[in-house]
C-alpha cells in the first residue's frame, strides 16, 4: 500500500495531531496536506464552537486543498477527537472527497475518550474500512513517546 503513492491529510487546532502527521509523513517520505478550517477556533469561544459543531456534525468551510486524493493509492487521515467524534474540518474533508478517496487509514489524538466511536464514524463517512488505525493520547504525544506506535502503524501501512 504505502509502497504506492501516499498522502497524509490532517487537521490540528493545537499542534498535537500535526506532530503525529508530520512524523508519519517523514517515515513514509510522502506528501502531507493540512486542512485549514476558516472558522476561528482559538480561545474558549473557539473551543465551545468547535465542540458544538462536532456534536451537531456540522460541516466547516475549509480552504481549498492542494492535493487531489484520487491521484494517490492511500490517504492517511488524521484528526483530533472533538466531542467524541472527528473535528469539523476532517468531517468536511471526508464528506467533500468521499468519491475521490483511494484506500484509507486513520489516526487521531485525544484526551483519552472517543477513539472507537471516531474511527467508526470516519469509516461510515468514507464508506470503506481503513487499512489501519492509530489512536494516541495527547499527553503521550507531548511527551514524545508515541514514536514506537507510529512506526508500528506505518509498518501496517506498508503491509
Ligand atoms: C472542542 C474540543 C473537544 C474535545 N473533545 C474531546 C473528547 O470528547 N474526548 C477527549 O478525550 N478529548 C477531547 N478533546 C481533546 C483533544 O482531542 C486533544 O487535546 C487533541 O490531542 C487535540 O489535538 P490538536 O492539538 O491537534 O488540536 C477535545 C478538544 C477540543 C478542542
Amino acid at each position: 500500500m504505502a509502497d504506492g503513492k501516499t498522502l497524509v491529510v490532517y487537521y490540528s487546532r493545537k499542534g498535537t495531531t500535526r506532530r503525529v502527521a508530520e512524523e508519519i509523513a517523514a517515515e513514509l517520505q510522502c506528501d502531507i496536506e493540512e486542512i485549514v478550517d476558516t472558522k476561528d477556533r482559538s480561545g474558549a469561544r473557539g473551543w465551545m464552537g468547535a465542540a458544538r459543531d462536532a456534536r451537531a456534525k456540522n460541516l466547516a468551510v475549509i480552504e481549498d486543498i492542494k492535493h487531489d486524493p484520487s491521484s494517490y493509492d492511500l490517504v492517511v487521515v488524521g484528526t483530533p477527537v472533538w466531542a467524541w467524534t472527528m473535528s469539523a474540518a476532517i468531517r468536511t474533508y471526508l464528506a467533500e472527497n468521499k468519491g475521490r478517496l483511494p484506500e484509507v487509514a486513520f489516526f487521531l489524538t485525544t484526551g483519552g475518550t472517543g477513539m472507537r466511536r471516531t474511527f467508526r464514524q470516519m469509516e461510515e463517512l468514507c464508506g470503506k474500512p481503513p487499512v489501519a488505525c492509530l489512536g494516541l493520547k495527547a499527553r503521550h504525544v507531548r511527551k514524545k513517546d508515541p514514536t514506537k506506535k507510529i512506526k508500528a502503524f506505518v509498518g501496517r501501512l506498508r503491509g
